[in-house]
C-alpha cells in the first residue's frame, strides 16, 4: 500500500514536470514564431529580409521609399503642357525625329532615347531621370568639364545614338530638358533618390565569360534582338521594334552602356523586357556573362582620346586603355573586378 502511494506521487510529479517542459517548449515556438515575423530589419541575414531592405543604394535617399515620376495626367495644369509633351514625345520617339527617315534632320542611329531610358525615362532603376534635374550642372570626370543637362544629353546623341549633337538652345533641346525638369520637380537640389538612374549589382569573384553568354544569348534575348545582334525594325522601317545591340546600328563604343557594369545593371533589372528590379529574371552569373558576350562584338567607333583626362578617375569597366593601373583591358574589360576595385 505504502508502496503503491510512493509510486502514485512519483508519477504526478513526473507529469507535473512533462506539463512545464511541454508549456515552455510550446511559449518557446510562440517566441520564435513572433521573432520570425517582426524582425526582418537591417540587422538581419540577408535570406531573413524583406526585399524592401535588400535594396541598397550606395546614394543617400532623402526617404525609404522608390522614387516614382509625377503622373503625366497631372501636367494638364502646367503652363507648358505643351513643350512637356514634346520633350516626352522626343524621348520616347527619338527615331521620328532625328532618325535615318527623321523630320528634323538625319543624324541619329534611329534608336530611341526610351530605348535605354525605359518608359520614357520613368522606370524604377530603368534608367531613368529621377535624378537629372536635381544633380545637373554637375562635373563630370569623362570630359573633366562642368556639364549641363544638354550637354549630357548631347553626349548620348553622339554616343549612345552614334549621331551628332543637336543644337543646345533649340526648341527640342528645351522641350526635352522641361521635361526632366518636370520629372524631377519633387526632388530635392543635390539628392539622388532611391530608385532613379541604374542599380549595380555584386561583382563576380571570376572573370566574366563571353562563351557562357552566348549560350546563354540564344536562350534568353535572340527572340527579339536576333542573333546577329541587330534588332527588327518596325514596319515603316525607319525605328525599331526591337532595338539592336551590335552592329553598325547600335550605340557606339563611347557609350555608357558599353561598359560592362552599366550593361548588367541595365540588362539584370530590366530585360528580357518585362523584367523589373522586383521581378529580376536574370542571375547575376548570367546578368555578366552576357554582358560579357555582348561587349565582345563589333560596334561603331568613336574618338576616344579627348575622354577621362584624369587617368586615375577612369572606371575599373572601361574596356580601352591607357590606365593608371597595372591591369590589362582584358581584366578592366571582364574583370574579375574585386581586385580592380580603387583603393
Ligand atoms: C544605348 C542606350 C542609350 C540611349 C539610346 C540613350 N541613352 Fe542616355 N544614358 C545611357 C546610359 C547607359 C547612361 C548612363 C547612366 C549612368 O551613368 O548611370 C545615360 C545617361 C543619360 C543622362 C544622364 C543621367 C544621369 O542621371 O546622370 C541623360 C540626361 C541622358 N542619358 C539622356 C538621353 C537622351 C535625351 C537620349 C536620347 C537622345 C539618350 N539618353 C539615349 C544610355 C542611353
Ligand atoms: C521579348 C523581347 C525581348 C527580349 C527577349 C529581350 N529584349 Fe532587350 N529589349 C527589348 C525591347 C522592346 C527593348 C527596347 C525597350 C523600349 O524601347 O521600351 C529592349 C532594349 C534592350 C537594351 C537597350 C537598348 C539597346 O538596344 O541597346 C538592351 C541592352 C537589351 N535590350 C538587352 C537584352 C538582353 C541582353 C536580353 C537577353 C537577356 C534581352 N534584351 C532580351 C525586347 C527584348
Amino acid at each position: 500500500m505504502e508502496e503503491e502511494e510512493k509510486y502514485r506521487k512519483y508519477y504526478e510529479a513526473v507529469n507535473r514536470l512533462l506539463f512545464w517542459v511541454r508549456f515552455l517548449l510550446f511559449a518557446i515556438v510562440i517566441l520564435l514564431f513572433y521573432l520570425f515575423i517582426a524582425y526582418k530589419g537591417e540587422g538581419a541575414p540577408k535570406w531573413f529580409q524583406n526585399e524592401e531592405v535588400l535594396i541598397t543604394d550606395s546614394v543617400k535617399s532623402p526617404n525609404d521609399s522608390i522614387w516614382q515620376a509625377p503622373d503625366t495626367s497631372a501636367w494638364q495644369n502646367e503652363p507648358n503642357v505643351n513643350e512637356l509633351r514634346y520633350g516626352r514625345n522626343l524621348i520616347a520617339n527619338t527615331a521620328h525625329y532625328y532618325g535615318p527617315k527623321g523630320t528634323i534632320q538625319h543624324s541619329s542611329n534611329g534608336m530611341n532615347c526610351q530605348n535605354c531610358h525605359l518608359d520614357a525615362g520613368t522606370k524604377a532603376f530603368g534608367n531613368n531621370y529621377g535624378a537629372v534635374y536635381s544633380t545637373y550642372p554637375k562635373f563630370r570626370e569623362r570630359s573633366g568639364k562642368m556639364e549641363s543637362i544638354p550637354k549630357r544629353i548631347n553626349d548620348c546623341f553622339m554616343r549612345s545614338l552614334n549621331g551628332q549633337a543637336i543644337d543646345s538652345n533649340g526648341k527640342e533641346m528645351k522641350a526635352m530638358v522641361a521635361y526632366m525638369k518636370w520629372l524631377g520637380k519633387d526632388v530635392k537640389k543635390g539628392e539622388r533618390p532611391k530608385g532613379a538612374g541604374l542599380k549595380e549589382l555584386n561583382f563576380l569573384n571570376r572573370a566574366a565569360s563571353p562563351e557562357n553568354g552566348k549560350t546563354l544569348f540564344a536562350i534568353k534575348c535572340v527572340s527579339c534582338h536576333q542573333a546577329n545582334g541587330a534588332g527588327k525594325k518596325n514596319s515603316d522601317s525607319a525605328s525599331f521594334q526591337y532595338p539592336p545591340l551590335w552592329g553598325i546600328n547600335s550605340y557606339n563604343r563611347g557609350a555608357g552602356l558599353h561598359r560592362i557594369i552599366r550593361f548588367t545593371s541595365f540588362i539584370k533589372y530590366n530585360m528580357p523586357q518585362g523584367a523589373t528590379f522586383k521581378n529580376p529574371q536574370l542571375s547575376d552569373e548570367e546578368a555578366w556573362d552576357i554582358a560579357a558576350f555582348v561587349n565582345s562584338q563589333e560596334r561603331p567607333n568613336m574618338d576616344l582620346s579627348h575622354d577621362w583626362p584624369n587617368l586615375k578617375t577612369k572606371p575599373i569597366d572601361y574596356p580601352y586603355g591607357p590606365y593608371a593601373d597595372k591591369f590589362t583591358e582584358q581584366a578592366h574589360k571582364y574583370g574579375p573586378f574585386e581586385k580592380l576595385k580603387k583603393k
